[in-house]
């Protein structure tokens, strides 16, 4: 990963990068860091006051520059000027908008890149910059120059090493660096697991890589139940849909316990390596991306390890359940019933409604055994999220109007995207089974909604503490997109560690 220096002044570059911003904010954006400079009035765009480490005839250059280009200062906006003979070689001007954290977001992803082949930049930002810009900044350094590679595949293409972040005031900003850095890191990882193919990806696998993150960090602990164990236990759920593989199921229980905690939350993501739909099998084109259908876990798990990196003062429990999903004489049925962790059955009338059967053993294990006093979930639960919200957004579902309110801020001011759905009390009738206590995969109704409803019956009396996200929409990229990279998003990961940090 791309590393990230703090410096006071810029000095010795061979590629300089300069934010400049509109100089007439659009009514109703947020209004920049300062106001428009004299002589504004007839510019697009304006460069914003740097550091008095920065030469004066170079900003000068960079305002006919500006001008002569008829830059606008929108967020993500780029234009790389070469200079022979000159230092810097490079002057790269990029736009970040209002001056809001997305703006310098969106700046970070386009600076990473303008400058993808390039060694070394050196990024000046005005003096007395928002914390949070910075962060912003150096997300979307780190998000936008990601990019999957399998570890035997070399490839020689230069790619940016290290950018350097002139300040000023360089502690000022090292917390929000750190807190940036860390959430970048997790995300890529989630990133990494979601995009590995599932010939490589099995539930074993995916424990070795929780097991090896986790390894050494004070507070964290792991704890991963076997295929007997999950049997013997009683965890239905997962037995029967990991049942059809022959890589076995596995349920990983990551604990992170700082001594000063006073909140426990605890986290449930779905880990479906492969999901081929059971015998309910999925058409052609629909199997092709199911590796990604433990983004969910990913995400949960990738967050739990950010806290610990962070110190984050809050008590998380992290339930994965891993299973691969597969067509074969040990796989279950259609018709068949299941009991779940703590005794629900469930008749399972299309096996491809796989993940609310293991996170149900979930849910129902963490309202039994570790009584928290918030239970969230995230899942690739149903195509119909993208139906109702297309690509990029969620479906958040909670009872609890204070919760679901501080999840959607963390998910806003992570630049991350979902929207409150409904738990429509009517469509309950829908989920009652004459064979079993619920009907997994009821035909009538609402997708998103039918599975949200089916999986707050394992809720117990947390019923109200409960919030779900489908997330199958967002999990992944069909191209690169600001801070995205193609392919697995990460999604889930900045808005967790956002929340995590509210909680005490
Ligand atoms: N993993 C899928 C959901 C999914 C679909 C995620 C597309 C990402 C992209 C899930 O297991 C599934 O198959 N859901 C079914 C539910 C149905 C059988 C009730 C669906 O959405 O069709
Ligand atoms: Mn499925
Ligand atoms: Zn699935």
């Amino acid at each position: 990963m791309l590393a990230i220096r703090l410096v006071a002044e810029p000095a010795g570059f061979d590629t300089l990068v300069l934010p400049i911003r509109p100089a007439d904010p659009q009514p109703g954006g947020d209004a920049p860091a300062a106001g428009p400079q004299q002589g504004d009035e007839d510019r697009s765009a304006t460069v914003a006051p740097h550091r008095p480490g920065l030469p004066g005839e170079l900003v000068a250059e960079a305002t006919a520059l500006v001008d002569a280009a008829a830059l606008t200062g929108r967020a993500g906006e780029t234009e790389l000027f070469h200079r022979p003979l000159r230092e810097p070689g490079r002057l790269l001007l990029v736009g970040v908008g209002d001056g809001a954290e997305a703006g310098w977001r969106s700046a970070g992803a386009a600076v990473a890149r303008a400058v993808a082949r390039e060694t070394s930049v050196t990024i000046a930002l005005p003096d007395g910059v928002a914390p949070a810009a910075v962060r912003g900044l150096v997300e979307g350094l780190l998000l936008a120059s990601y990019r999957f590679r399998m570890a035997q595949h070399t490839d020689d293409a230069p790619t940016l090493a290290e950018v350097v972040v002139a300040v000023g005031d360089p502690a000022g900003y090292a917390d929000v660096v750190e807190t940036a850095v860390t959430t970048a890191r997790m995300t890529r990882f989630a990133r990494d697991l979601t995009n590995t193919p599932s010939s490589l990806k099995s539930p074993a696998w995916f424990v070795d890589q929780i097991v090896a993150a986790a390894e050494g960090v004070e507070h964290l602990t792991v704890r991963v139940r076997e295929p007997d164990e999950l049997a013997a236990e009683g965890f239905g759920g997962i037995v029967a849909v990991g049942g059809g593989s022959a890589q076995g199921p596995r349920l990983v229980e990551l604990s992170w316990q700082p001594p000063a905690a006073r909140t426990h939350v605890v986290l449930v993501g779905k880990g479906i390596t492969f999901d081929t739909g059971g015998i309910s099998i999925k058409p052609k084109d629909a199997l092709k991306l199911m590796r990604k259908d433990m983004g969910g876990a990913a995400a949960v798990l990738a967050a739990t390890l950010g806290a610990a990196a962070l110190g984050l003062p809050v008590r998380i429990t992290t339930l994965a359940p891993l299973a691969e999903n597969m067509v074969s004489g040990s796989a279950f049925r259609p018709g068949d019933v299941i009991r779940h962790y703590g005794g629900i059955t469930s008749e399972t009338t299309n096996s491809d409604a796989e993940g609310r059967l293991v996170l149900a053993d979930a849910l129902a294990y963490a309202v039994r055994e570790l009584s928290p006093d918030y239970l969230i979930d995230l899942a690739t639960l149903t195509g119909a999220n993208a139906v109702a919200l297309g690509k990029r957004t969620g479906a958040l579902f909670s009872e609890n109007d204070e919760l679901a309110g501080s999840v959607l801020a963390a998910i806003a001011e992570a630049g991350e995207y979902a929207w409150r759905m409904p738990l429509t009390p009517d469509y309950v009738e829908y989920l009652g089974s004459e064979l079993a206590d619920l009907h997994s995969a009821p035909t009538q109704g609402a997708g998103s909604t039918l599975a949200a409803l089916y999986l707050r019956e394992f809720t117990g009396d947390l019923r109200d503490r409960w919030l779900h996200i489908d997330m199958s929409a967002p999990s992944w990229a069909e191209g690169d997109h600001r801070e995205l990279t193609r392919g697995a998003t990460g999604w889930g990961v900045r808005s967790l560690l956002r929340w995590l940090a509210t909680v005490d």
